[in-house]
């Protein structure tokens, strides 16, 4: 038997303090749409998701409850596998830190790594965060607080084993550089390289203040730090040590998936140690956006979570997936709000694609008796929907391999459009009235359900249950399980002469009144505001609007770096060269400490080519390259397909 192609993707292994939230299931659902696409490419496919069980958060958890440690985690882990249930993940295995299999890897591994003399004993002293289960530098503290939680830290000493980290960071930044891709988002990738070039510290990987951790296997009075512990499940799921041909199967992973607060335990740790181990690196690792509430950060200690499970009761498993997978543009944050859930469901599954299918549906049962017909002869517009059935296909994967998934749904969504259009262009109710349009009306038709047979397949991987649905109707395919992703690649792949048949309507729109009920899903509200108080954000005021003319004063041009370097005794800024259409120029912009000179050469930058001169540091600067910022981070925009320097932009 040929050996497929194996592709190895991960989740996070959850904290089982509590519950599981909605943020935890857009990993779980992003991974598993990712799953399922790489199946139905025929990939052979391991998913592994989990719990990472061991620390003090956890012991202490249990403990508030009056429970054992493991008597509290078995319950919550058993909820979390009843979530991922109830949102079809079609994970391979499941792995929890408390198991034997890990004990005994992370065992065998800290020995090894040991005898090698990449850990040794010493002592530590430092500021700890419990919640965080973190030591940080004093350096690293902010204004005397946990820099990543902000909660209070304590000084503590003990003796501990250190990792000798620091001693890889040359090859890891090598390994870094020469893969581009290996960390993404972009952004994520400059921030890892600038925090190891801020220099590496030894890594603490042992505690003895609680218990409630897999033993040091040569020191019983210290367990292994939970870090160190969790990202070992990455090995011991798939084989390592212990199923040697499960293991070359599937390692290298492709893909490890999370969000972007535990990038740097995945882009440098963890890298780190399977250096150390001489295993190859895993291929991805792809940092997400957070999902927040109104309000702000939502967090199983703030208490303010979604429940998903409750969303799939109300609104049906493929939709609130949709939503997720639809939700978060690639790296960035976003906003949960039951409203926009709700929106989605109404203009994009009821209005959009429930309503092609259904009108599809009526109008073949209508004018041919329920008889998909053949197509005839074809026209400009049949053209026109047939490339938009090919691009769809084409970008659709073409995200879905850079696990951009929400432009992987943008572009269904636009193919869904399109054949909408495509209707009210060739309006058959017309055609219908005519038997001499009869070909014509036959044509159009088995456009349209060929159109939906590719979104279909193509929202197969986001919308489990829907292909399946469909068909019951539809009677497009034997078997829904056999289908594979590139046949919506394929323009004519339908039979005609099949038989549809009338269904109920697969997305119901969901009457706006539901939601004045109240929000479902939150467990708890942090904060309420009661119906007479205003909305915090309503406008009072006529806002400032400007006309497209005023917008138009501004010369954007894309600009492309031929040149860079840091301006001398300036630490934030970098002289950069710019190619603007056949000229060149000099701007001087504030980004050294985001952006190193070597990664600026070669992009192309968004540049306020109209400014005035200004001179900086006795340089003159000759416009100004955009950038958005926040407090963290600065990132350059950029012009990612191939349009020359020096057009527009507008
Ligand atoms: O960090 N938005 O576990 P954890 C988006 N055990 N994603 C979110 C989210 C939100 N609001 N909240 C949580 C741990 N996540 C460790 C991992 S791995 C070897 C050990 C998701 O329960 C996201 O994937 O705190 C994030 O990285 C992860 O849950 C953190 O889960
Ligand atoms: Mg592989």
């Amino acid at each position: 038997m040929e050996k497929r192609k194996s592709f190895y993707i991960t989740t996070p292994i959850y904290y089982p303090s509590d519950n599981l939230h909605i943020g935890h299931a857009y990993t779980t659902v992003a991974a598993d749409c990712m799953a399922r696409f790489k199946r139905m490419q025929g990939y052979d496919v391991f998913y592994l998701t989990g719990t990472d069980e061991h620390g003090q958060k956890i012991e202490r958890a249990a403990r508030e409850k009056g429970m054992e440690p493991i008597e509290y985690i078995d319950g919550i882990v058993a909820n979390i596998k009843k979530l991922w249930q109830t949102l079809l993940i079609s994970n391979t295995d499941f792995i929890r830190t408390t198991e034997p299999r890990q004990k005994e890897v992370v065992q065998k591994i800290f020995n090894r790594v040991y005898e090698q003399g990449d850990i040794i004993l010493s002592e530590y002293e430092g500021w700890y965060c419990s919640p965080c289960e973190t030591f940080f530098t004093e350096r690293q503290l902010a204004e005397g607080k946990c820099p990543d939680c902000g909660r209070d830290v304590e000084m503590l000493k003990e003796e501990s084993y250190f990792f000798k980290m620091s001693k890889y960071a040359p090859r890891l930044l090598e390994h870094i550089e020469n893969n581009p891709d290996f960390i993404q988002p972009e952004s994520r990738r400059n921030e890892v390289v600038n925090f190891i070039k801020s220099g590496l510290e030894d890594l603490c990987v042992s505690r003895t203040t609680f218990q409630w951790g897999i033993p040091v296997p040569f020191n019983q009075l210290h367990v292994v730090y939970v870090w160190f512990d969790a990202l070992i499940n990455y090995l011991t799921g798939v084989g390592y040590l212990q199923d040697d041909e499960l293991f070359s199967r599937y390692w290298p992973a492709d893909v490890h998936l999370m969000a972007k607060d535990i990038i740097r335990f995945h882009a440098i740790i963890w890298p780190i140690m399977l250096m150390a181990l001489d295993l190859p690196l895993p291929k991805k690792v792809m940092a997400h956006g957070w999902i927040m509430l109104e309000g702000g950060k939502m967090s199983k200690s703030k208490g303010n979570v979604i429940d998903p499970s409750i969303l799939v009761d109300k609104y049906g498993v493929d939709a609130v997936r949709y939503y997720l997978i639809k939700e978060l543009s690639f790296g960035q944050d976003g906003i949960y709000s039951e409203e926009i859930l709700v929106s989605r469901i109404n203009s994009d599954l009821a209005n959009d694609l429930g309503n092609l299918i259904s009108r599809t549906a009526a109008m073949i049962i209508r004018y041919f008796q329920g008889t998909i017909p053949a197509a005839e002869s074809s026209t400009d517009l049949d053209l026109q929907i047939k490339e938009a059935a090919q691009l769809a296909f084409s970008e659709a994967t073409e995200k879905l391999e850079k696990l951009d998934f929400s432009n992987y749904l943008h572009a269904t969504s636009r193919l869904v459009s399109r054949a909408n259009k495509y209707i009210d262009e060739t309006a058959p109710w017309q055609l219908a009235k005519d038997p001499a349009h009869t070909e014509r009306l036959a044509t159009v038709m088995y456009n349209l359900i060929e159109t939906i047979r590719i979104v279909l397949i193509l929202t197969a991987p986001a919308m489990p249950t829907l292909m399946t649905r469909a068909n019951q109707q539809l009677g497009l395919w034997e078997d829904c399980t056999k289908v594979t992703w590139d046949e919506a690649g394929i323009w004519g792949a339908t039979r005609s002469g099949t038989n549809i048949s009338k269904g109920a309507a697969l997305f119901p729109r969901v009457d706006i009144k539901t939601l004045e009920e109240g929000p479902s899903g939150a467990t708890v509200q942090a904060e309420t505001t009661t119906a007479n108080e205003a909305p915090a954000c309503e406008q009072t005021t006529e806002p400032e609007y400007i006309s497209i003319e005023d917008f138009a004063r501004l010369d954007l041009r894309v600009a492309e770096v031929i040149a860079c370097e840091k301006m001398k005794k300036a630490d934030k800024l970098l002289i950069l060269t710019l190619k603007v259409g056949e000229e060149e120029r000099t701007v001087v912009s504030g980004i050294a400490q985001h952006y190193t000179p070597e990664e600026m050469v070669g992009k192309k930058v968004v540049l306020l080519a109209n400014l005035k001169p200004t001179k900086l540091r006795g340089v003159m600067s000759h416009g100004m390259i955009l950038a958005a910022s926040d407090d963290k981070y600065v990132d350059v925009l950029t012009v990612t397909k191939d349009i020359a320097s020096g057009e527009r932009v507008k």
